[in-house]
């Protein structure tokens, strides 16, 4: 099991400072509307990690409703460039961007992530960049953006435990589908963990982290 479930999790969970109101009301809106937000240790963690790199410029797949763009930008001081394809997503997450005042430091970049969008391009190079798409897509994502990683990225892929479903897929009672991601996700870790190129750390907290950067 992961450690999300284990006592100690709560615990540190609840020593976290309480959300301000505005983030209150995007993780319940994203508990409500099923919505899959980072949970909030694994944010506090990357927010530490990436002031710690210094990070500048962050490259985001997956943007949801915004949560994590807003938060990284805002606590770390970075720049965001983030992909949402998803257009309900989209609306939420712009409308969530305006509120802050964020507009010049987030550019949120509408369409598939699997395409490459020249603003993206634009805003290159990246020092950090956070998978968090389709997790059956990790391994496409990586080596699209490869090219316009800095040389002292760190990329961070976010679900790569899945619930505990990737160590154990037999906790996997009926899906078939989610058994496949399963195995996807694994395969994404297998690879990740033995690139020639980089060297990779998985944190098992959260929903499991893995932490790459080159070697
Ligand atoms: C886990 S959520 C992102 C959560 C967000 N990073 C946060 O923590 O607040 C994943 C999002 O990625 C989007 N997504 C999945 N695959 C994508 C793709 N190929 N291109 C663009 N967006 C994608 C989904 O629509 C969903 O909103």
């Amino acid at each position: 099991m992961v450690a999300i479930e284990s006592k100690d999790s709560l615990y540190v969970e609840n020593l976290l400072p309480e959300s301000e109101d505005f983030f209150k009301g995007l993780e319940a809106y994203a508990l409500e509307n099923k919505v899959p937000i980072i949970d909030k240790i694994a944010i506090a963690y990357l927010i530490q990690l990436f002031k710690i790199k210094k990070a500048k410029n962050i490259l985001e797949i997956g943007t949801a409703i915004a949560y994590s763009s807003i938060r990284l930008c805002e606590e770390v001081g970075a720049k965001v460039t983030t992909i949402e394809r998803n257009e309900l997503m989209q609306e939420q997450a712009e409308k969530n961007i305006n509120l802050r005042g964020l507009e010049d430091r987030i550019t949120m970049v509408k369409g598939d992530a699997l395409v490459l969008h020249d603003e993206v391009v634009k805003q290159a190079p990246y020092d950090v960049v956070f998978i968090d798409g389709a997790k059956s897509q990790s391994r496409k994502f990586f080596e699209l953006y490869e090219p316009y990683f800095a040389d002292d990225v760190l990329i961070i892929t976010d679900n790569v435990l899945f619930k505990g479903m990737v160590s154990d897929p037999s906790i996997i009672q009926k899906s078939k589908d989610l058994r496949q991601l399963a195995r996807k996700i694994d395969k994404y870790n297998q690879w990740i963990m033995n690139h020639p190129n980089y060297s990779t750390s998985i944190m098992p907290f959260g929903d499991g982290i893995a932490m790459t950067i080159r070697k």
